[in-house]
């Protein structure tokens, strides 16, 4: 039954600038125009009226839980594994940190090439802090599962690579993780909200992801971790903030993790940016993943079809077969920096990654078939005309 599923897109929702076409919601998610309302009451009445009594009366207390609830269910994992708070880097470093004391006499954590940086950051700091012989080894993306051995301790992957779009096969990677003895983290930045994903089936140790792409959670949302529930107890958090204490408010002086997955709770939680990620997570009630999933191909499929065959000078760089591939389409182009500045400044958002990477995000919550066909459009323009050798649009910012 599907009637009361979502049809796509659902663009009314959101708040989109008139005469832009958003290709960019792999890397910061929109504004819907319910955030906008439930935002002035969770400012003007939750904080302006109720002040510190909010966190009993509006169950602010509750909030980090309840959202990743929310989280749970686009993830497929059950009540009570998920908790949000902090960046993603931060939830990188305490899955981390807990698969290495899951597994004290190994020594490897494995990577791949294709993982975002801060992740492969995170292990370095962790490895120097730690000071035991732990070793980051980092191989290409094709060869992680052959890589897997019974000296590594953890392996930390992105599923999605964030460059390319490739898309790694989680069953058999975490199987093979498992054979070998090895805890699996899988970095799901670049998949909650654009694949479908069943972490209780992939039975994966650890899963971390962020909020503000395909979850539309806004700048700086906070991250999300997923600990399988028959760890939870056994881990002891390294970072042992008193939010993850198991009674805050008696104030004691010994750290005492919390019997559930709060104790991967650390400080006070950013109650307004989870409070937009609430309301912005609503939309995903009536929204069935498997045909979010086959929208996001069929206009992905288009997209690749279209610019394919209209501007040859683009190299397709994300996987051909949309079954290995997310929810982005990139291309190369030497120049691609320029290319992405001129789409800008003609009503097309896309972005850039170094050294050569031009990326889309296809996301059929507000992506319509026309939207693309527009956005073919405006490459064409651009790439037939050399526009983007204009010196303005060769000027480097900060964030790219
Ligand atoms: C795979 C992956 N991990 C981590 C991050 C960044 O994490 P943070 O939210 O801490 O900035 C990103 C950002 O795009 C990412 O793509």
């Amino acid at each position: 039954m599907t009637t009361n599923k979502a049809h796509f897109p659902l663009k009314e929702q959101f708040q989109l600038p008139k005469d832009t076409i958003y290709l960019d919601g792999n890397s910061l998610g929109p504004l819907q125009k319910l955030v906008n309302k439930d935002l002035s009451d969770v400012i003007n009445t939750e904080w302006g009226e109720h002040l510190i009594t909010a966190w009993n009366i509006d169950a602010w207390m509750e909030q980090p839980l309840r959202v990743g609830n929310l989280i749970g269910k686009i993830i497929g994992a059950p009540e009570g594994s998920v908790m949000m708070g902090d960046t993603l880097s931060i939830k990188v470093y305490q899955a981390l940190s807990a698969a290495l004391q899951m597994r004290p006499t190994r020594k490897i954590i494995l990577s791949d090439s294709g993982n975002f940086p801060t992740d492969l950051y995170i292990a370095q700091g962790l490895i120097a802090h730690l000071n035991n012989g732990y070793e980051l080894k980092i191989v290409e993306p094709e060869e992680i599962e052959s890589a897997i051995s019974k000296n590594v301790a953890a392996v930390m992957i992105t599923q999605v690579d964030y460059r390319t779009g490739r898309l790694h096969d989680m069953k058999s990677i975490t199987q093979k993780a498992h054979e070998m003895g090895s805890v699996m983290i899988w970095d799901l930045a670049h998949s909650a909200g654009a694949v479908e994903l069943d972490l209780e089936a992939i039975n994966c140790e650890f899963a971390v992801g962020c909020t503000y792409k395909f979850l539309n959670g806004g700048p700086g949302s906070p991250a999300f971790i997923y600990v399988r529930p028959d760890l939870t107890e056994q881990i002891a958090p390294a970072l042992s903030g008193w939010m993850g204490h198991e009674a805050p408010f008696a104030f004691d002086q010994s750290y005492r993790p919390a019997l559930s997955i709060e104790r991967m709770r650390v400080g006070t939680p950013p109650v307004v940016q989870l409070s937009i990620l609430e309301s912005a997570l609503q939309i995903w009630h009536n929204i069935d993943m498997k045909e979010l999933r086959t929208a996001s191909i069929a206009l992905s499929e288009l997209f690749i079809e279209q610019v394919e065959k209209r501007c040859p000078q683009l190299i397709l760089a994300s996987p051909k077969n949309p079954e290995h591939r997310g929810s982005q389409v990139s291309f190369k182009f030497k120049n691609g920096y320029a290319v992405v500045q001129a789409l800008i400044a003609n009503g097309l958002i896309g972005d850039f990654r170094a050294p050569n990477i031009i990326r889309f995000g296809i996301t059929p919550l507000y992506i319509s078939e026309a939207d693309i066909h527009k956005a073919v459009d405006i490459i064409v323009n651009i790439m037939e005309n050399n526009l983007w050798e204009d010196p303005k649009f060769n000027k480097a910012n900060r964030v790219t």
